[in-house]
């Protein structure tokens, strides 16, 4: 297959990696690549997706792969569709499940779906009423896309409040216009990927992601600093998620979901059961670089039967042990990154340890930083996380950060 992939952060340097090993696959091409990784294909250049998707019949491309959820919310897996170029990507329609956290929720309703109970708030709302309706804290949250940061937990009354106000007077802009708040849910969280063909949802192993800044409770929201799969499920939760996944999948068929590709469900294990927090239409960042080498399985065989809607013939073959992974970040991310630091000893790492790269830029034979997650450290092994320490260590650049506190759970 000659293969086309979408995305320059780390989870599409782990994708990109995995592709490349497969038997099947007889020329990849990369949009958008970081320097870490732009020699594993022919980068393409393109001026719009309708430009790209003529240069991908020009290169005769069996299948683009999108890792990011913003083109899939621009719609280009409708502008590939339209010219016969399979995805591996949701619709423009389906991409609001990430997009739109009110569709979401819709979503779920419709679907008895558990989530936590909310209220939609736009400009005509008594915000002191809204507020009212809920106990502290008070989850706020963006109904658009906001890049990670468009969630605040907040304890005190006044502070949910101002937030409020700030969110509808344009924090997020567009992104904030509609907010959502909801009740506050207590549990641990799991990221659950799965594959969807347009019949078949198959689940992948579950994934922990460690998505705060730091331990601190109050610390802000990241993309993830961390992640690690599969978790340890105790039977009761796993008999829990199996029902979710089959209510998921029943509710794609009753809602007749015409597209191939993710759906990641950020779930939480509540004293009520598994209750949904989010749904993106991607891969998860940093879980797919973990997954991906728990993976024994060919990936771009598993894509292949996905878009012959074959899914129901895949059985996956995961690697034993734990696969792990932390962020080496620089100071400032999520809000503000520092960048243009040299990154030092990546020559002098374990060839046990798998690095992915995210925001760097390639200048004079070396790497330096050029954006907030910079580094995956990941190692599959019965107990990685020590080594994979000693590899955070080893790195050096000179506003790194990273979260140290990161583990495997007991059985949750
Ligand atoms: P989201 O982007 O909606 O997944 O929210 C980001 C993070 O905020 C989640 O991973 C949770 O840690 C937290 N969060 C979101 N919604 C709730 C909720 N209703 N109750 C408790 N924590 C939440
Ligand atoms: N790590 C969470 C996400 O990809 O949204």
């Amino acid at each position: 297959m000659r293969v086309l992939i979408f995305g320059g952060g780390a989870r599409e340097h782990a994708i990109t990696l995995k592709i490349s090993q497969s038997p099947i696959l007889t020329k990849l091409y990369l949009v958008n690549p970081n320097d870490g990784f732009s020699h594993l294909g022919q980068v393409l250049e393109y001026e719009n997706f309708e430009d790209l998707a003529k240069k991908s019949l020009i290169n005769k491309i069996d299948l683009l792969i999108v890792g990011p959820e913003q083109p899939l919310v621009d719609g280009i897996a409708d502008i590939f569709s339209a010219k016969n170029i399979p995805v591996i990507g949701v619709n423009k329609k389906w991409a609001k499940l990430e997009s739109s956290k009110i569709f979401a929720k819709e979503f779920m309703l419709k679907n008895h779906i558990p989530t936590a109970k909310y209220k939609i708030i736009d400009k005509n709302i008594n915000i002191d009423a809204a507020l009212a309706d809920f106990n502290s804290p008070f989850v706020i949250k963006a109904d658009g896309l906001a890049a990670g940061k468009g969630v605040s937990i907040v304890k005190d009354l006044n502070v949910a409040k101002s937030t409020i106000q700030e969110y509808l007077s344009g924090k997020f802009g567009k992104a904030s216009k509609r907010i959502l708040m909801e009740e506050f849910l207590e549990g641990e969280e799991i990221s659950l990927m799965s594959i969807w063909d347009g019949k078949i949802l198959l689940p992948f192993i579950s994934a922990k992601d460690f998505k705060k800044l730091s331990a601190d409770m109050d610390a802000p929201n990241t993309g993830g600093m961390g992640a690690y799969c599969p978790v340890k499920l105790n039977s009761n939760t796993q008999k829990q998620l199996n029902y979710y996944i089959e209510n998921l999948q029943n509710a794609l068929i009753k809602e007749k979901a015409d597209f191939v590709g993710i759906i990641y469900s950020g779930l939480i294990i509540t004293n009520e059961g598994i209750k949904v927090l989010e749904y993106n239409v991607r891969l998860g960042d940093p879980e797919t670089q973990p997954l991906l080498m728990h993976l024994n399985t060919d990936l771009l065989l598993i894509f292949k039967y996905a878009i012959e809607k074959k899914l129901d013939a895949v059985k996956i073959d995961w690697k034993e042990g734990t696969s792990a992974c932390v962020v080496l970040a620089t100071k400032g991310y999520p809000q503000k990154p520092v960048t243009g630091d040299i990154i030092k000893n990546l020559d002098k790492i374990n060839n046990d340890i798998q690095i992915f790269y995210a925001g760097v830029k390639s200048k004079n034979n070396s790497f330096m930083t050029n954006g907030g997650r910079v580094l995956s450290i990941c190692k599959t092994s019965e107990n990685p996380f020590p080594t994979i320490y000693k590899t955070c260590e080893t790195i050096t650049f000179y506003n790194k950060i990273f979260r140290n506190d990161i583990k495997i759970y007991d059985k949750i």
